[in-house]
């Protein structure tokens, strides 16, 4: 019988599968090992076998023990998948950015799931980290998997998913592309794979613009999974042990709108339904197909299905809202009324003196229908990104609050914050916005581009556009706000 005496080792020997329509003009091949063919649904799941029977081996875990890790999901779903066959319990504790299918998946495993609040610096106890740490201590026979410092994460890679490489692609495989998460799949894979040609592959890491690995700020973004996001506070930034940076030739660096179309477009142009961050891997493999020759061959890590993403980045209605998406050619968009650019930016422990201060400066001084300024405040002081956005001043308000004795000078901003303005992506229908806004009797809303608060629209702008009247609001002063955007590269 051809079968598999249990699902464990089921795990492993996915297809690679040549890409043929976003290739289209290129001359080199590339593959895609598709992770999500794995029982538990992703790459993770190699990891995930590979800690745990390192630790029994190790002593470190044994028969009604628990198994605790910080994850964002597909790790979650490998280790829930592994102790459902070998008898232990779990406890995942996770970003409260998760996805709310991949939570319910661990759930259906009889995982307990801690949701931890996202946006914390490295330092705080509550961040994911520390929690799993501190859960695996607390629970008798606790063990923490720690798949950002497990040899064995990076070590199942080096054993197993690069020798499959070698041997689907008879020796022939000139360039490894994937993601860097806890850099497991890149450095184990890459490292087998160097060692086996002899140094002729060149390790390629697709990485988010704004991470940290490949020179970014680490301000948030939005594909899951990978990358390394810095927060402002964090004292001594710390980077996983499972990625070894030096087992790594080169860094491609996508944006979120490459990242998610890519995704997109692998679905609607072969047929292959996967996430976010298999969009920046393949879109990274565009690139270096590029600049490759006809005898070169790039392998890229598909590594989780789009079916954790349905609610987002194959969700039309979601991409347009972050301004991923341009209008539907159903009418007026947002990105078509007339909008000034964001005035500048506070953050809430500044205080009121310091906001007014900045109000009357010249970057302050914004036509709006107040007759006063709009600022909006940077929850991390980063550039200001949608989630980012956590209330309003306007100099009028702040200097009425003043004189009336309800706001003092030296007052932290962040007791006399008006709420954000509703924000809308450049495609919405700009009579959508128009309606919204009516309804909050708000005057201004924050137009969304690729993710980030770009520009302010006002009420009168909005209905000028869907009146089919030109945009009207301060002249002259208007940010670009393209309405189409070139398409990733290769198409
Ligand atoms: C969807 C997805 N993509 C990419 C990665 C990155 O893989 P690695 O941690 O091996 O770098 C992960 C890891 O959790 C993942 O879940």
């Amino acid at each position: 019988m051809d079968v598999h005496a249990s699902l464990l080792s089921a795990v492993g020997e996915t297809p690679l599968v040549r890409l043929n329509r976003v290739t289209a003009r290129l001359s080199t091949p590339v593959y895609a090992k598709l992770e999500y063919v794995n029982p538990g649904g992703s790459v993770k799941d190699r990891a995930a076998l590979s800690m745990v029977s390192a630790a029994e081996e190790a002593g470190l875990l044994a028969p009604g023990g628990t198994i605790v890790e910080g994850t964002s999901g597909n790790t979650g779903v490998g280790l829930a998948m592994v102790a459902a066959q070998r008898g232990y319990r779990c406890v995942f504790t996770l970003p409260d950015k998760t996805s709310a299918e991949k939570i319910a998946v661990l759930r259906a495993y009889g995982a307990e799931v801690v949701v931890c609040p996202s946006g914390l610096p490295l330092e705080h106890p509550d961040h994911v980290f520390n929690t799993a740490v501190r859960i695996a201590a607390e629970r008798p026979g606790g063990w923490h998997a720690n798949q950002y410092d497990n040899a064995a994460n990076p070590a199942a890679h080096y054993r197993t998913t690069g020798p499959e490489i070698w041997r689907q692609t008879d020796g022939r495989i000139t360039h490894l592309v994937a993601g860097v998460g806890t850099g497991g799949t890149l450095t184990g894979a890459g490292e087998y794979l160097r060692e086996a040609a002899g140094g002729r592959v060149t390790v390629v890491g697709a990485d988010p613009e704004a991470s940290v690995y490949g020179g970014g700020d680490g301000r948030p973004y939005f594909v899951e999974s990978i990358g390394h996001v810095l927060h402002p506070e964090t004292v001594e930034d710390r980077w996983p042990e499972s990625y070894r940076p030096e087992a790594v030739d080169r860094i491609e660096r996508i944006g979120d709108r490459e990242s998610l179309l890519t995704a997109r477009r692998l679905a609607r142009e072969e047929g292959l339904l996967v996430g976010g961050s298999a969009g920046t891997a393949v879109a990274a493999a565009l690139r270096v197909a590029a600049e490759a020759g006809p005898d070169d061959l790039v392998v890229v890590v598909l590594p989780d299905s789009g079916r954790n993403y349905l609610s987002t980045v194959h969700d039309d209605a979601w991409l347009r809202h972050w301004g991923f998406l341009d209008g539907d050619g159903g009418g007026p968009v947002v990105g078509e009324a007339g909008s000034v650019p964001i005035g500048p930016r506070l953050r809430p422990a500044d205080t009121v003196r310091q906001a007014l201060d900045v109000l009357a400066g010249p970057s302050g001084a914004r036509p709006g229908r107040e007759g006063a300024a709009l600022v909006t405040v940077a929850g991390t002081g980063r550039p200001v990104t949608g989630p980012d956005v956590v209330g309003s001043v306007t100099a009028r308000r702040l200097r009425e609050a003043v004189d009336s004795g309800a706001a003092r000078p030296e007052d932290a901003l962040s007791a006399h914050l008006a709420p954000a303005p509703p924000a809308f992506g450049v495609g919405e229908p700009a009579v959508e916005a128009l309606r919204a806004l009516d309804a909050a009797r708000g005057e201004v809303a924050l137009v969304l581009l690729d993710g980030h608060a770009h520009a302010l629209v006002d009420r009168a702008a909005l209905r000028a556009v869907v009146e089919g009247v030109p945009g009207t609001t301060a002249a002259g002063d208007r940010p670009e706000v393209p309405r189409t955007r070139p398409e990733p590269a290769h198409r």
